[in-house]
């Protein structure tokens, strides 16, 4: 783990923001949004966790077999191409990017990224892959687990029903047949899944910061975002002069 010692925060290694939070909060796009203002690279975990459900479908493993799962997570090899604002993961060299958010695979992935042992792997992945910092990284355990120290952490929320609103705009606008209830309770019940589990369940880490998206735009969350990294940048130099 990256001792918070090196932060440029408050050292020399580039920093680590995590954005943690419920499905449909808007981290995907806030995380990218906010990397791209920083020049840092945004790294969107739950597609690894994805990765590794989509892999096990195709394979044929048993989710409940912790074992093989593991087995799994270790050997695949995840990668995120990224050319001209659009970001592709691979799935050992094969672009999976639309394979990966299949209703049926969102299912698997909220089983398979319960398996201890595939958190085991991905974790691991994730802070080799951060070593150097300069990243934002999205997922639900990233300021608990990943990251406990990351130079800044935010925990985005909004209602359920609001989060269920905005799936189920997405949904009708791709033309999908929706219906809204059903929606918001689909939503209920994947926050459900991610918050009552018992390895690495979705909480706010103690030092992070919550945003309440429910009523604001994108546009608003990030400014407000990126003035709590400038502070905390400006106080960490003015604090070493
Ligand atoms: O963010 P997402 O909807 O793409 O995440 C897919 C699933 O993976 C979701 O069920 C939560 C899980 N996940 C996780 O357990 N830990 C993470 N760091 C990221 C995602």
């Amino acid at each position: 783990m990256i001792a918070s010692s090196q932060s440029p925060l408050s050292g020399s290694r580039l920093p680590i923001i995590a954005i943690d939070g419920p499905s449909g909060v808007g981290k995907s796009t806030l995380s990218k949004l906010l990397a791209q203002e920083l020049g840092f690279v945004n790294l969107d975990t739950g597609a690894m966790y994805r990765a590794v459900a989509l892999a096990a479908s195709r394979r044929g493993i048993d989710p409940d077999d912790a074992v093989a799962l593991g087995r799994l997570a270790n050997k695949v090899v995840i990668d995120f191409a990224r050319n001209s604002g659009s970001e592709r993961v691979l799935l050992d060299g094969e672009d999976v990017s639309a394979a990966i958010r299949t209703p049926e695979i969102s299912l698997l992935t909220s089983k398979v990224s319960a398996c201890p042992t595939v958190r085991e792997a991905l974790v691991r992945r994730q802070r080799e892959l951060c070593i150097q910092g300069g990243f934002v990284l999205e997922g639900r355990d990233i300021g608990t687990v990943v990251f406990p120290d990351a130079d800044i952490k935010f925990f985005l929320v909004a209602t359920a029903e609001e989060r269920g609103r905005r799936r189920f705009l997405e949904l009708r606008a791709k033309g999908v047949p929706v219906d809204l209830a059903k929606t918001v309770a689909e939503v209920e019940a994947r926050d459900a899944a991610d918050s009552g589990r018992t390895h690495s369940p979705l909480r706010r880490a103690a030092d992070a910061v919550a945003i309440d998206t429910t009523a604001c735009g994108i546009d608003q969350v990030l400014a407000k975002m990126l003035h709590l990294v400038r502070s905390r940048q400006a106080a960490a130099v003015a604090g070493r002069e």
